[in-house]
């Protein structure tokens, strides 16, 4: 006997035509009934229905429907088990039989749908213009609260409609945006304009274990570079000293002092970067850490070497502690200072006052302040701290080279002009496409003394 062993529900639970308005819709128009059987069975004896082989294909398996209900007429009787059909003629003799015997017989039943049943996207494939489905927007990126899509122009006379739409369906979004092509070419930040919910881009976003706070609508924040954030916080040892010279709300700087005991000096020209920066790092309680500064990064880059060397940070002394932990062994400390005598601190590590690495986020430029390195330590004493520890740069820069090997010669070559020499230790990463013809990559290479020196 053949078994009809995936039974086709012949239920339409499509959205209904939309005629009504498109801004705001008319959202009872959404309303479905859908008239199906259902069988009437005790509490106790439903898994007995649902687990059968011989009923499972007829039970309603719809998403989001749950297939056991209480009964409308009698909450504390029978449970109803919903069926995918509208009538005992579409069930063969033996489940048919199966279904008699077991249960308290059928009834009618009505499904209903509305609004809020339906995806975002099953929504919009119902009130978009048929010309229009096929490449209707699907979904956005977040940050924080903030869901920012980059509509084509086609669906910009539905913009309102779409953000509405999404916002209704994501209830952990408070705020639509669609971001505009302008880009503020100085600070990277994007224009963008509210398609829906409150106009509010003060946002907390989260990355690496730290805690991020900023206005999304006057800083640099792209999540995509989280792995990029990631890898250059990898390369750095515990305890070595990081200058982010373009360092935006602190993607680098905040993990490198939280997760590394790094100490930073992080900069960002834009007052309000570095308002939000100053913020997360208070935030994420590295404080002691890191030190913000707003100023061109030529300027920082010039002074960043005498200025740790005339304020060195204290010592790397170990992974950073929880405050109540570190509280606790202050008050050991104090306890066995009291009994021990002070033991020499002859040993101590030295204070951090060279910096290891510098990073340079700022793709469309940064090889352009690479000059900035040259003959930048004039003093005799600031030379000596750097001898044999010669910093690491990490720049950002995009390249119109597709392919890698070309993309490293254009790179270097940049580079080289700059600096006015061939660096040392050059590695060459690709880190993402940007566009058809805009490659994104991060050149590290070791400065030389030549470089640095007067
Ligand atoms: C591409 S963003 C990178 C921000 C951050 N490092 C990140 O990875 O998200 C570049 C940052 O450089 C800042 N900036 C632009 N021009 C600058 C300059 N001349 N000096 C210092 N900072 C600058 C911008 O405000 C922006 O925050």
């Amino acid at each position: 006997m053949s078994r009809d062993i995936h039974h086709k529900s012949h239920l339409d639970t499509s959205p209904p035509q939309y005629n009504g308005p498109l801004y705001p819709l008319d959202k009872d128009a959404f309303r479905k009934s859908i008239p199906i059987l259902a069988v009437r069975v005790p509490a106790s004896q439903t898994a007995t229905v649902l687990n059968s082989d011989l009923t499972r294909r007829y039970l309603v398996g719809i998403p989001k429907v749950r297939p056991v209900v209480r009964n409308p007429s009698d909450p504390d009787g029978d449970r109803l088990v919903l069926l995918n059909i509208t009538s005992q003629a579409e069930i063969p003799p033996e489940p048919l039989e199966f279904l008699k015997s077991k249960t308290n017989g059928f009834t009618d039943y009505v499904l209903n749908l509305d609004y809020d049943y339906w995806t975002a996207s099953e929504i919009l494939q119902v009130i978009l213009p048929e010309d229009l489905r096929e490449g209707a927007p699907v979904g956005f990126a977040t940050t924080g609260h903030v869901a920012h899509m980059n509509l084509n122009d086609e669906y910009l006379p539905y913009k309102k409609t779409i953000g509405q739409v999404f916002l209704d369906k994501n209830k952990l979004i408070k705020t639509i945006v669609n971001k505009l092509d302008n880009i503020d070419t100085q600070f990277r930040v994007f224009d963008m304009e509210v398609l829906a919910g409150e106009p509010n881009f003060v946002v907390e976003h989260h990355e690496s274990d730290c805690r991020f706070t900023f206005d999304f609508s006057k800083v640099y924040w792209n999540s995509r570079l989280h792995t990029e954030h990631d890898r250059i916080v990898s390369l750095l040892k515990p305890g070595e000293v990081l200058a982010d010279v373009f360092a935006g709300v602190g993607p680098f700087a905040i993990p490198a002092a939280k997760n590394k005991t790094c100490a930073v000096l992080a900069n960002d020209l834009n007052p309000e970067s570095a308002k939000y920066l100053s913020k997360n790092v208070q935030d994420n309680d590295v404080s002691d850490l890191v030190r913000v500064s707003c100023q061109d990064g030529r300027a920082f880059i010039r002074d960043a070497f005498q200025q740790i060397y005339d304020m060195p940070f204290p010592p790397y002394t170990g992974p950073k502690i929880s405050k109540t932990l570190a509280r606790k062994l202050q008050k050991q400390a104090k306890k066995a200072s009291e009994s021990v005598p002070v033991a020499s601190n002859s040993d101590s590590p030295p204070s951090r006052r060279t910096i290891d690495h510098f990073v340079m986020n700022l793709p469309d430029t940064a090889i352009l302040f690479l000059d900035a390195f040259k003959d930048v330590i004039t003093s005799q004493e600031v030379k000596d701290a750097y001898e044999g520890k010669m910093p690491l740069v990490h720049c950002h820069c995009f390249t119109r080279e597709l392919e890698q090997i070309s993309a490293e010669v254009d790179i270097k070559k940049r580079v080289e002009e700059k600096l006015g020499h061939t660096p040392e230790e050059y590695s060459i990463v690709h880190v993402r496409s940007v566009a058809p013809n805009k490659e994104m990559y991060c050149v590290s290479f070791r400065l030389l003394p030549e470089i640095l020196f007067a």
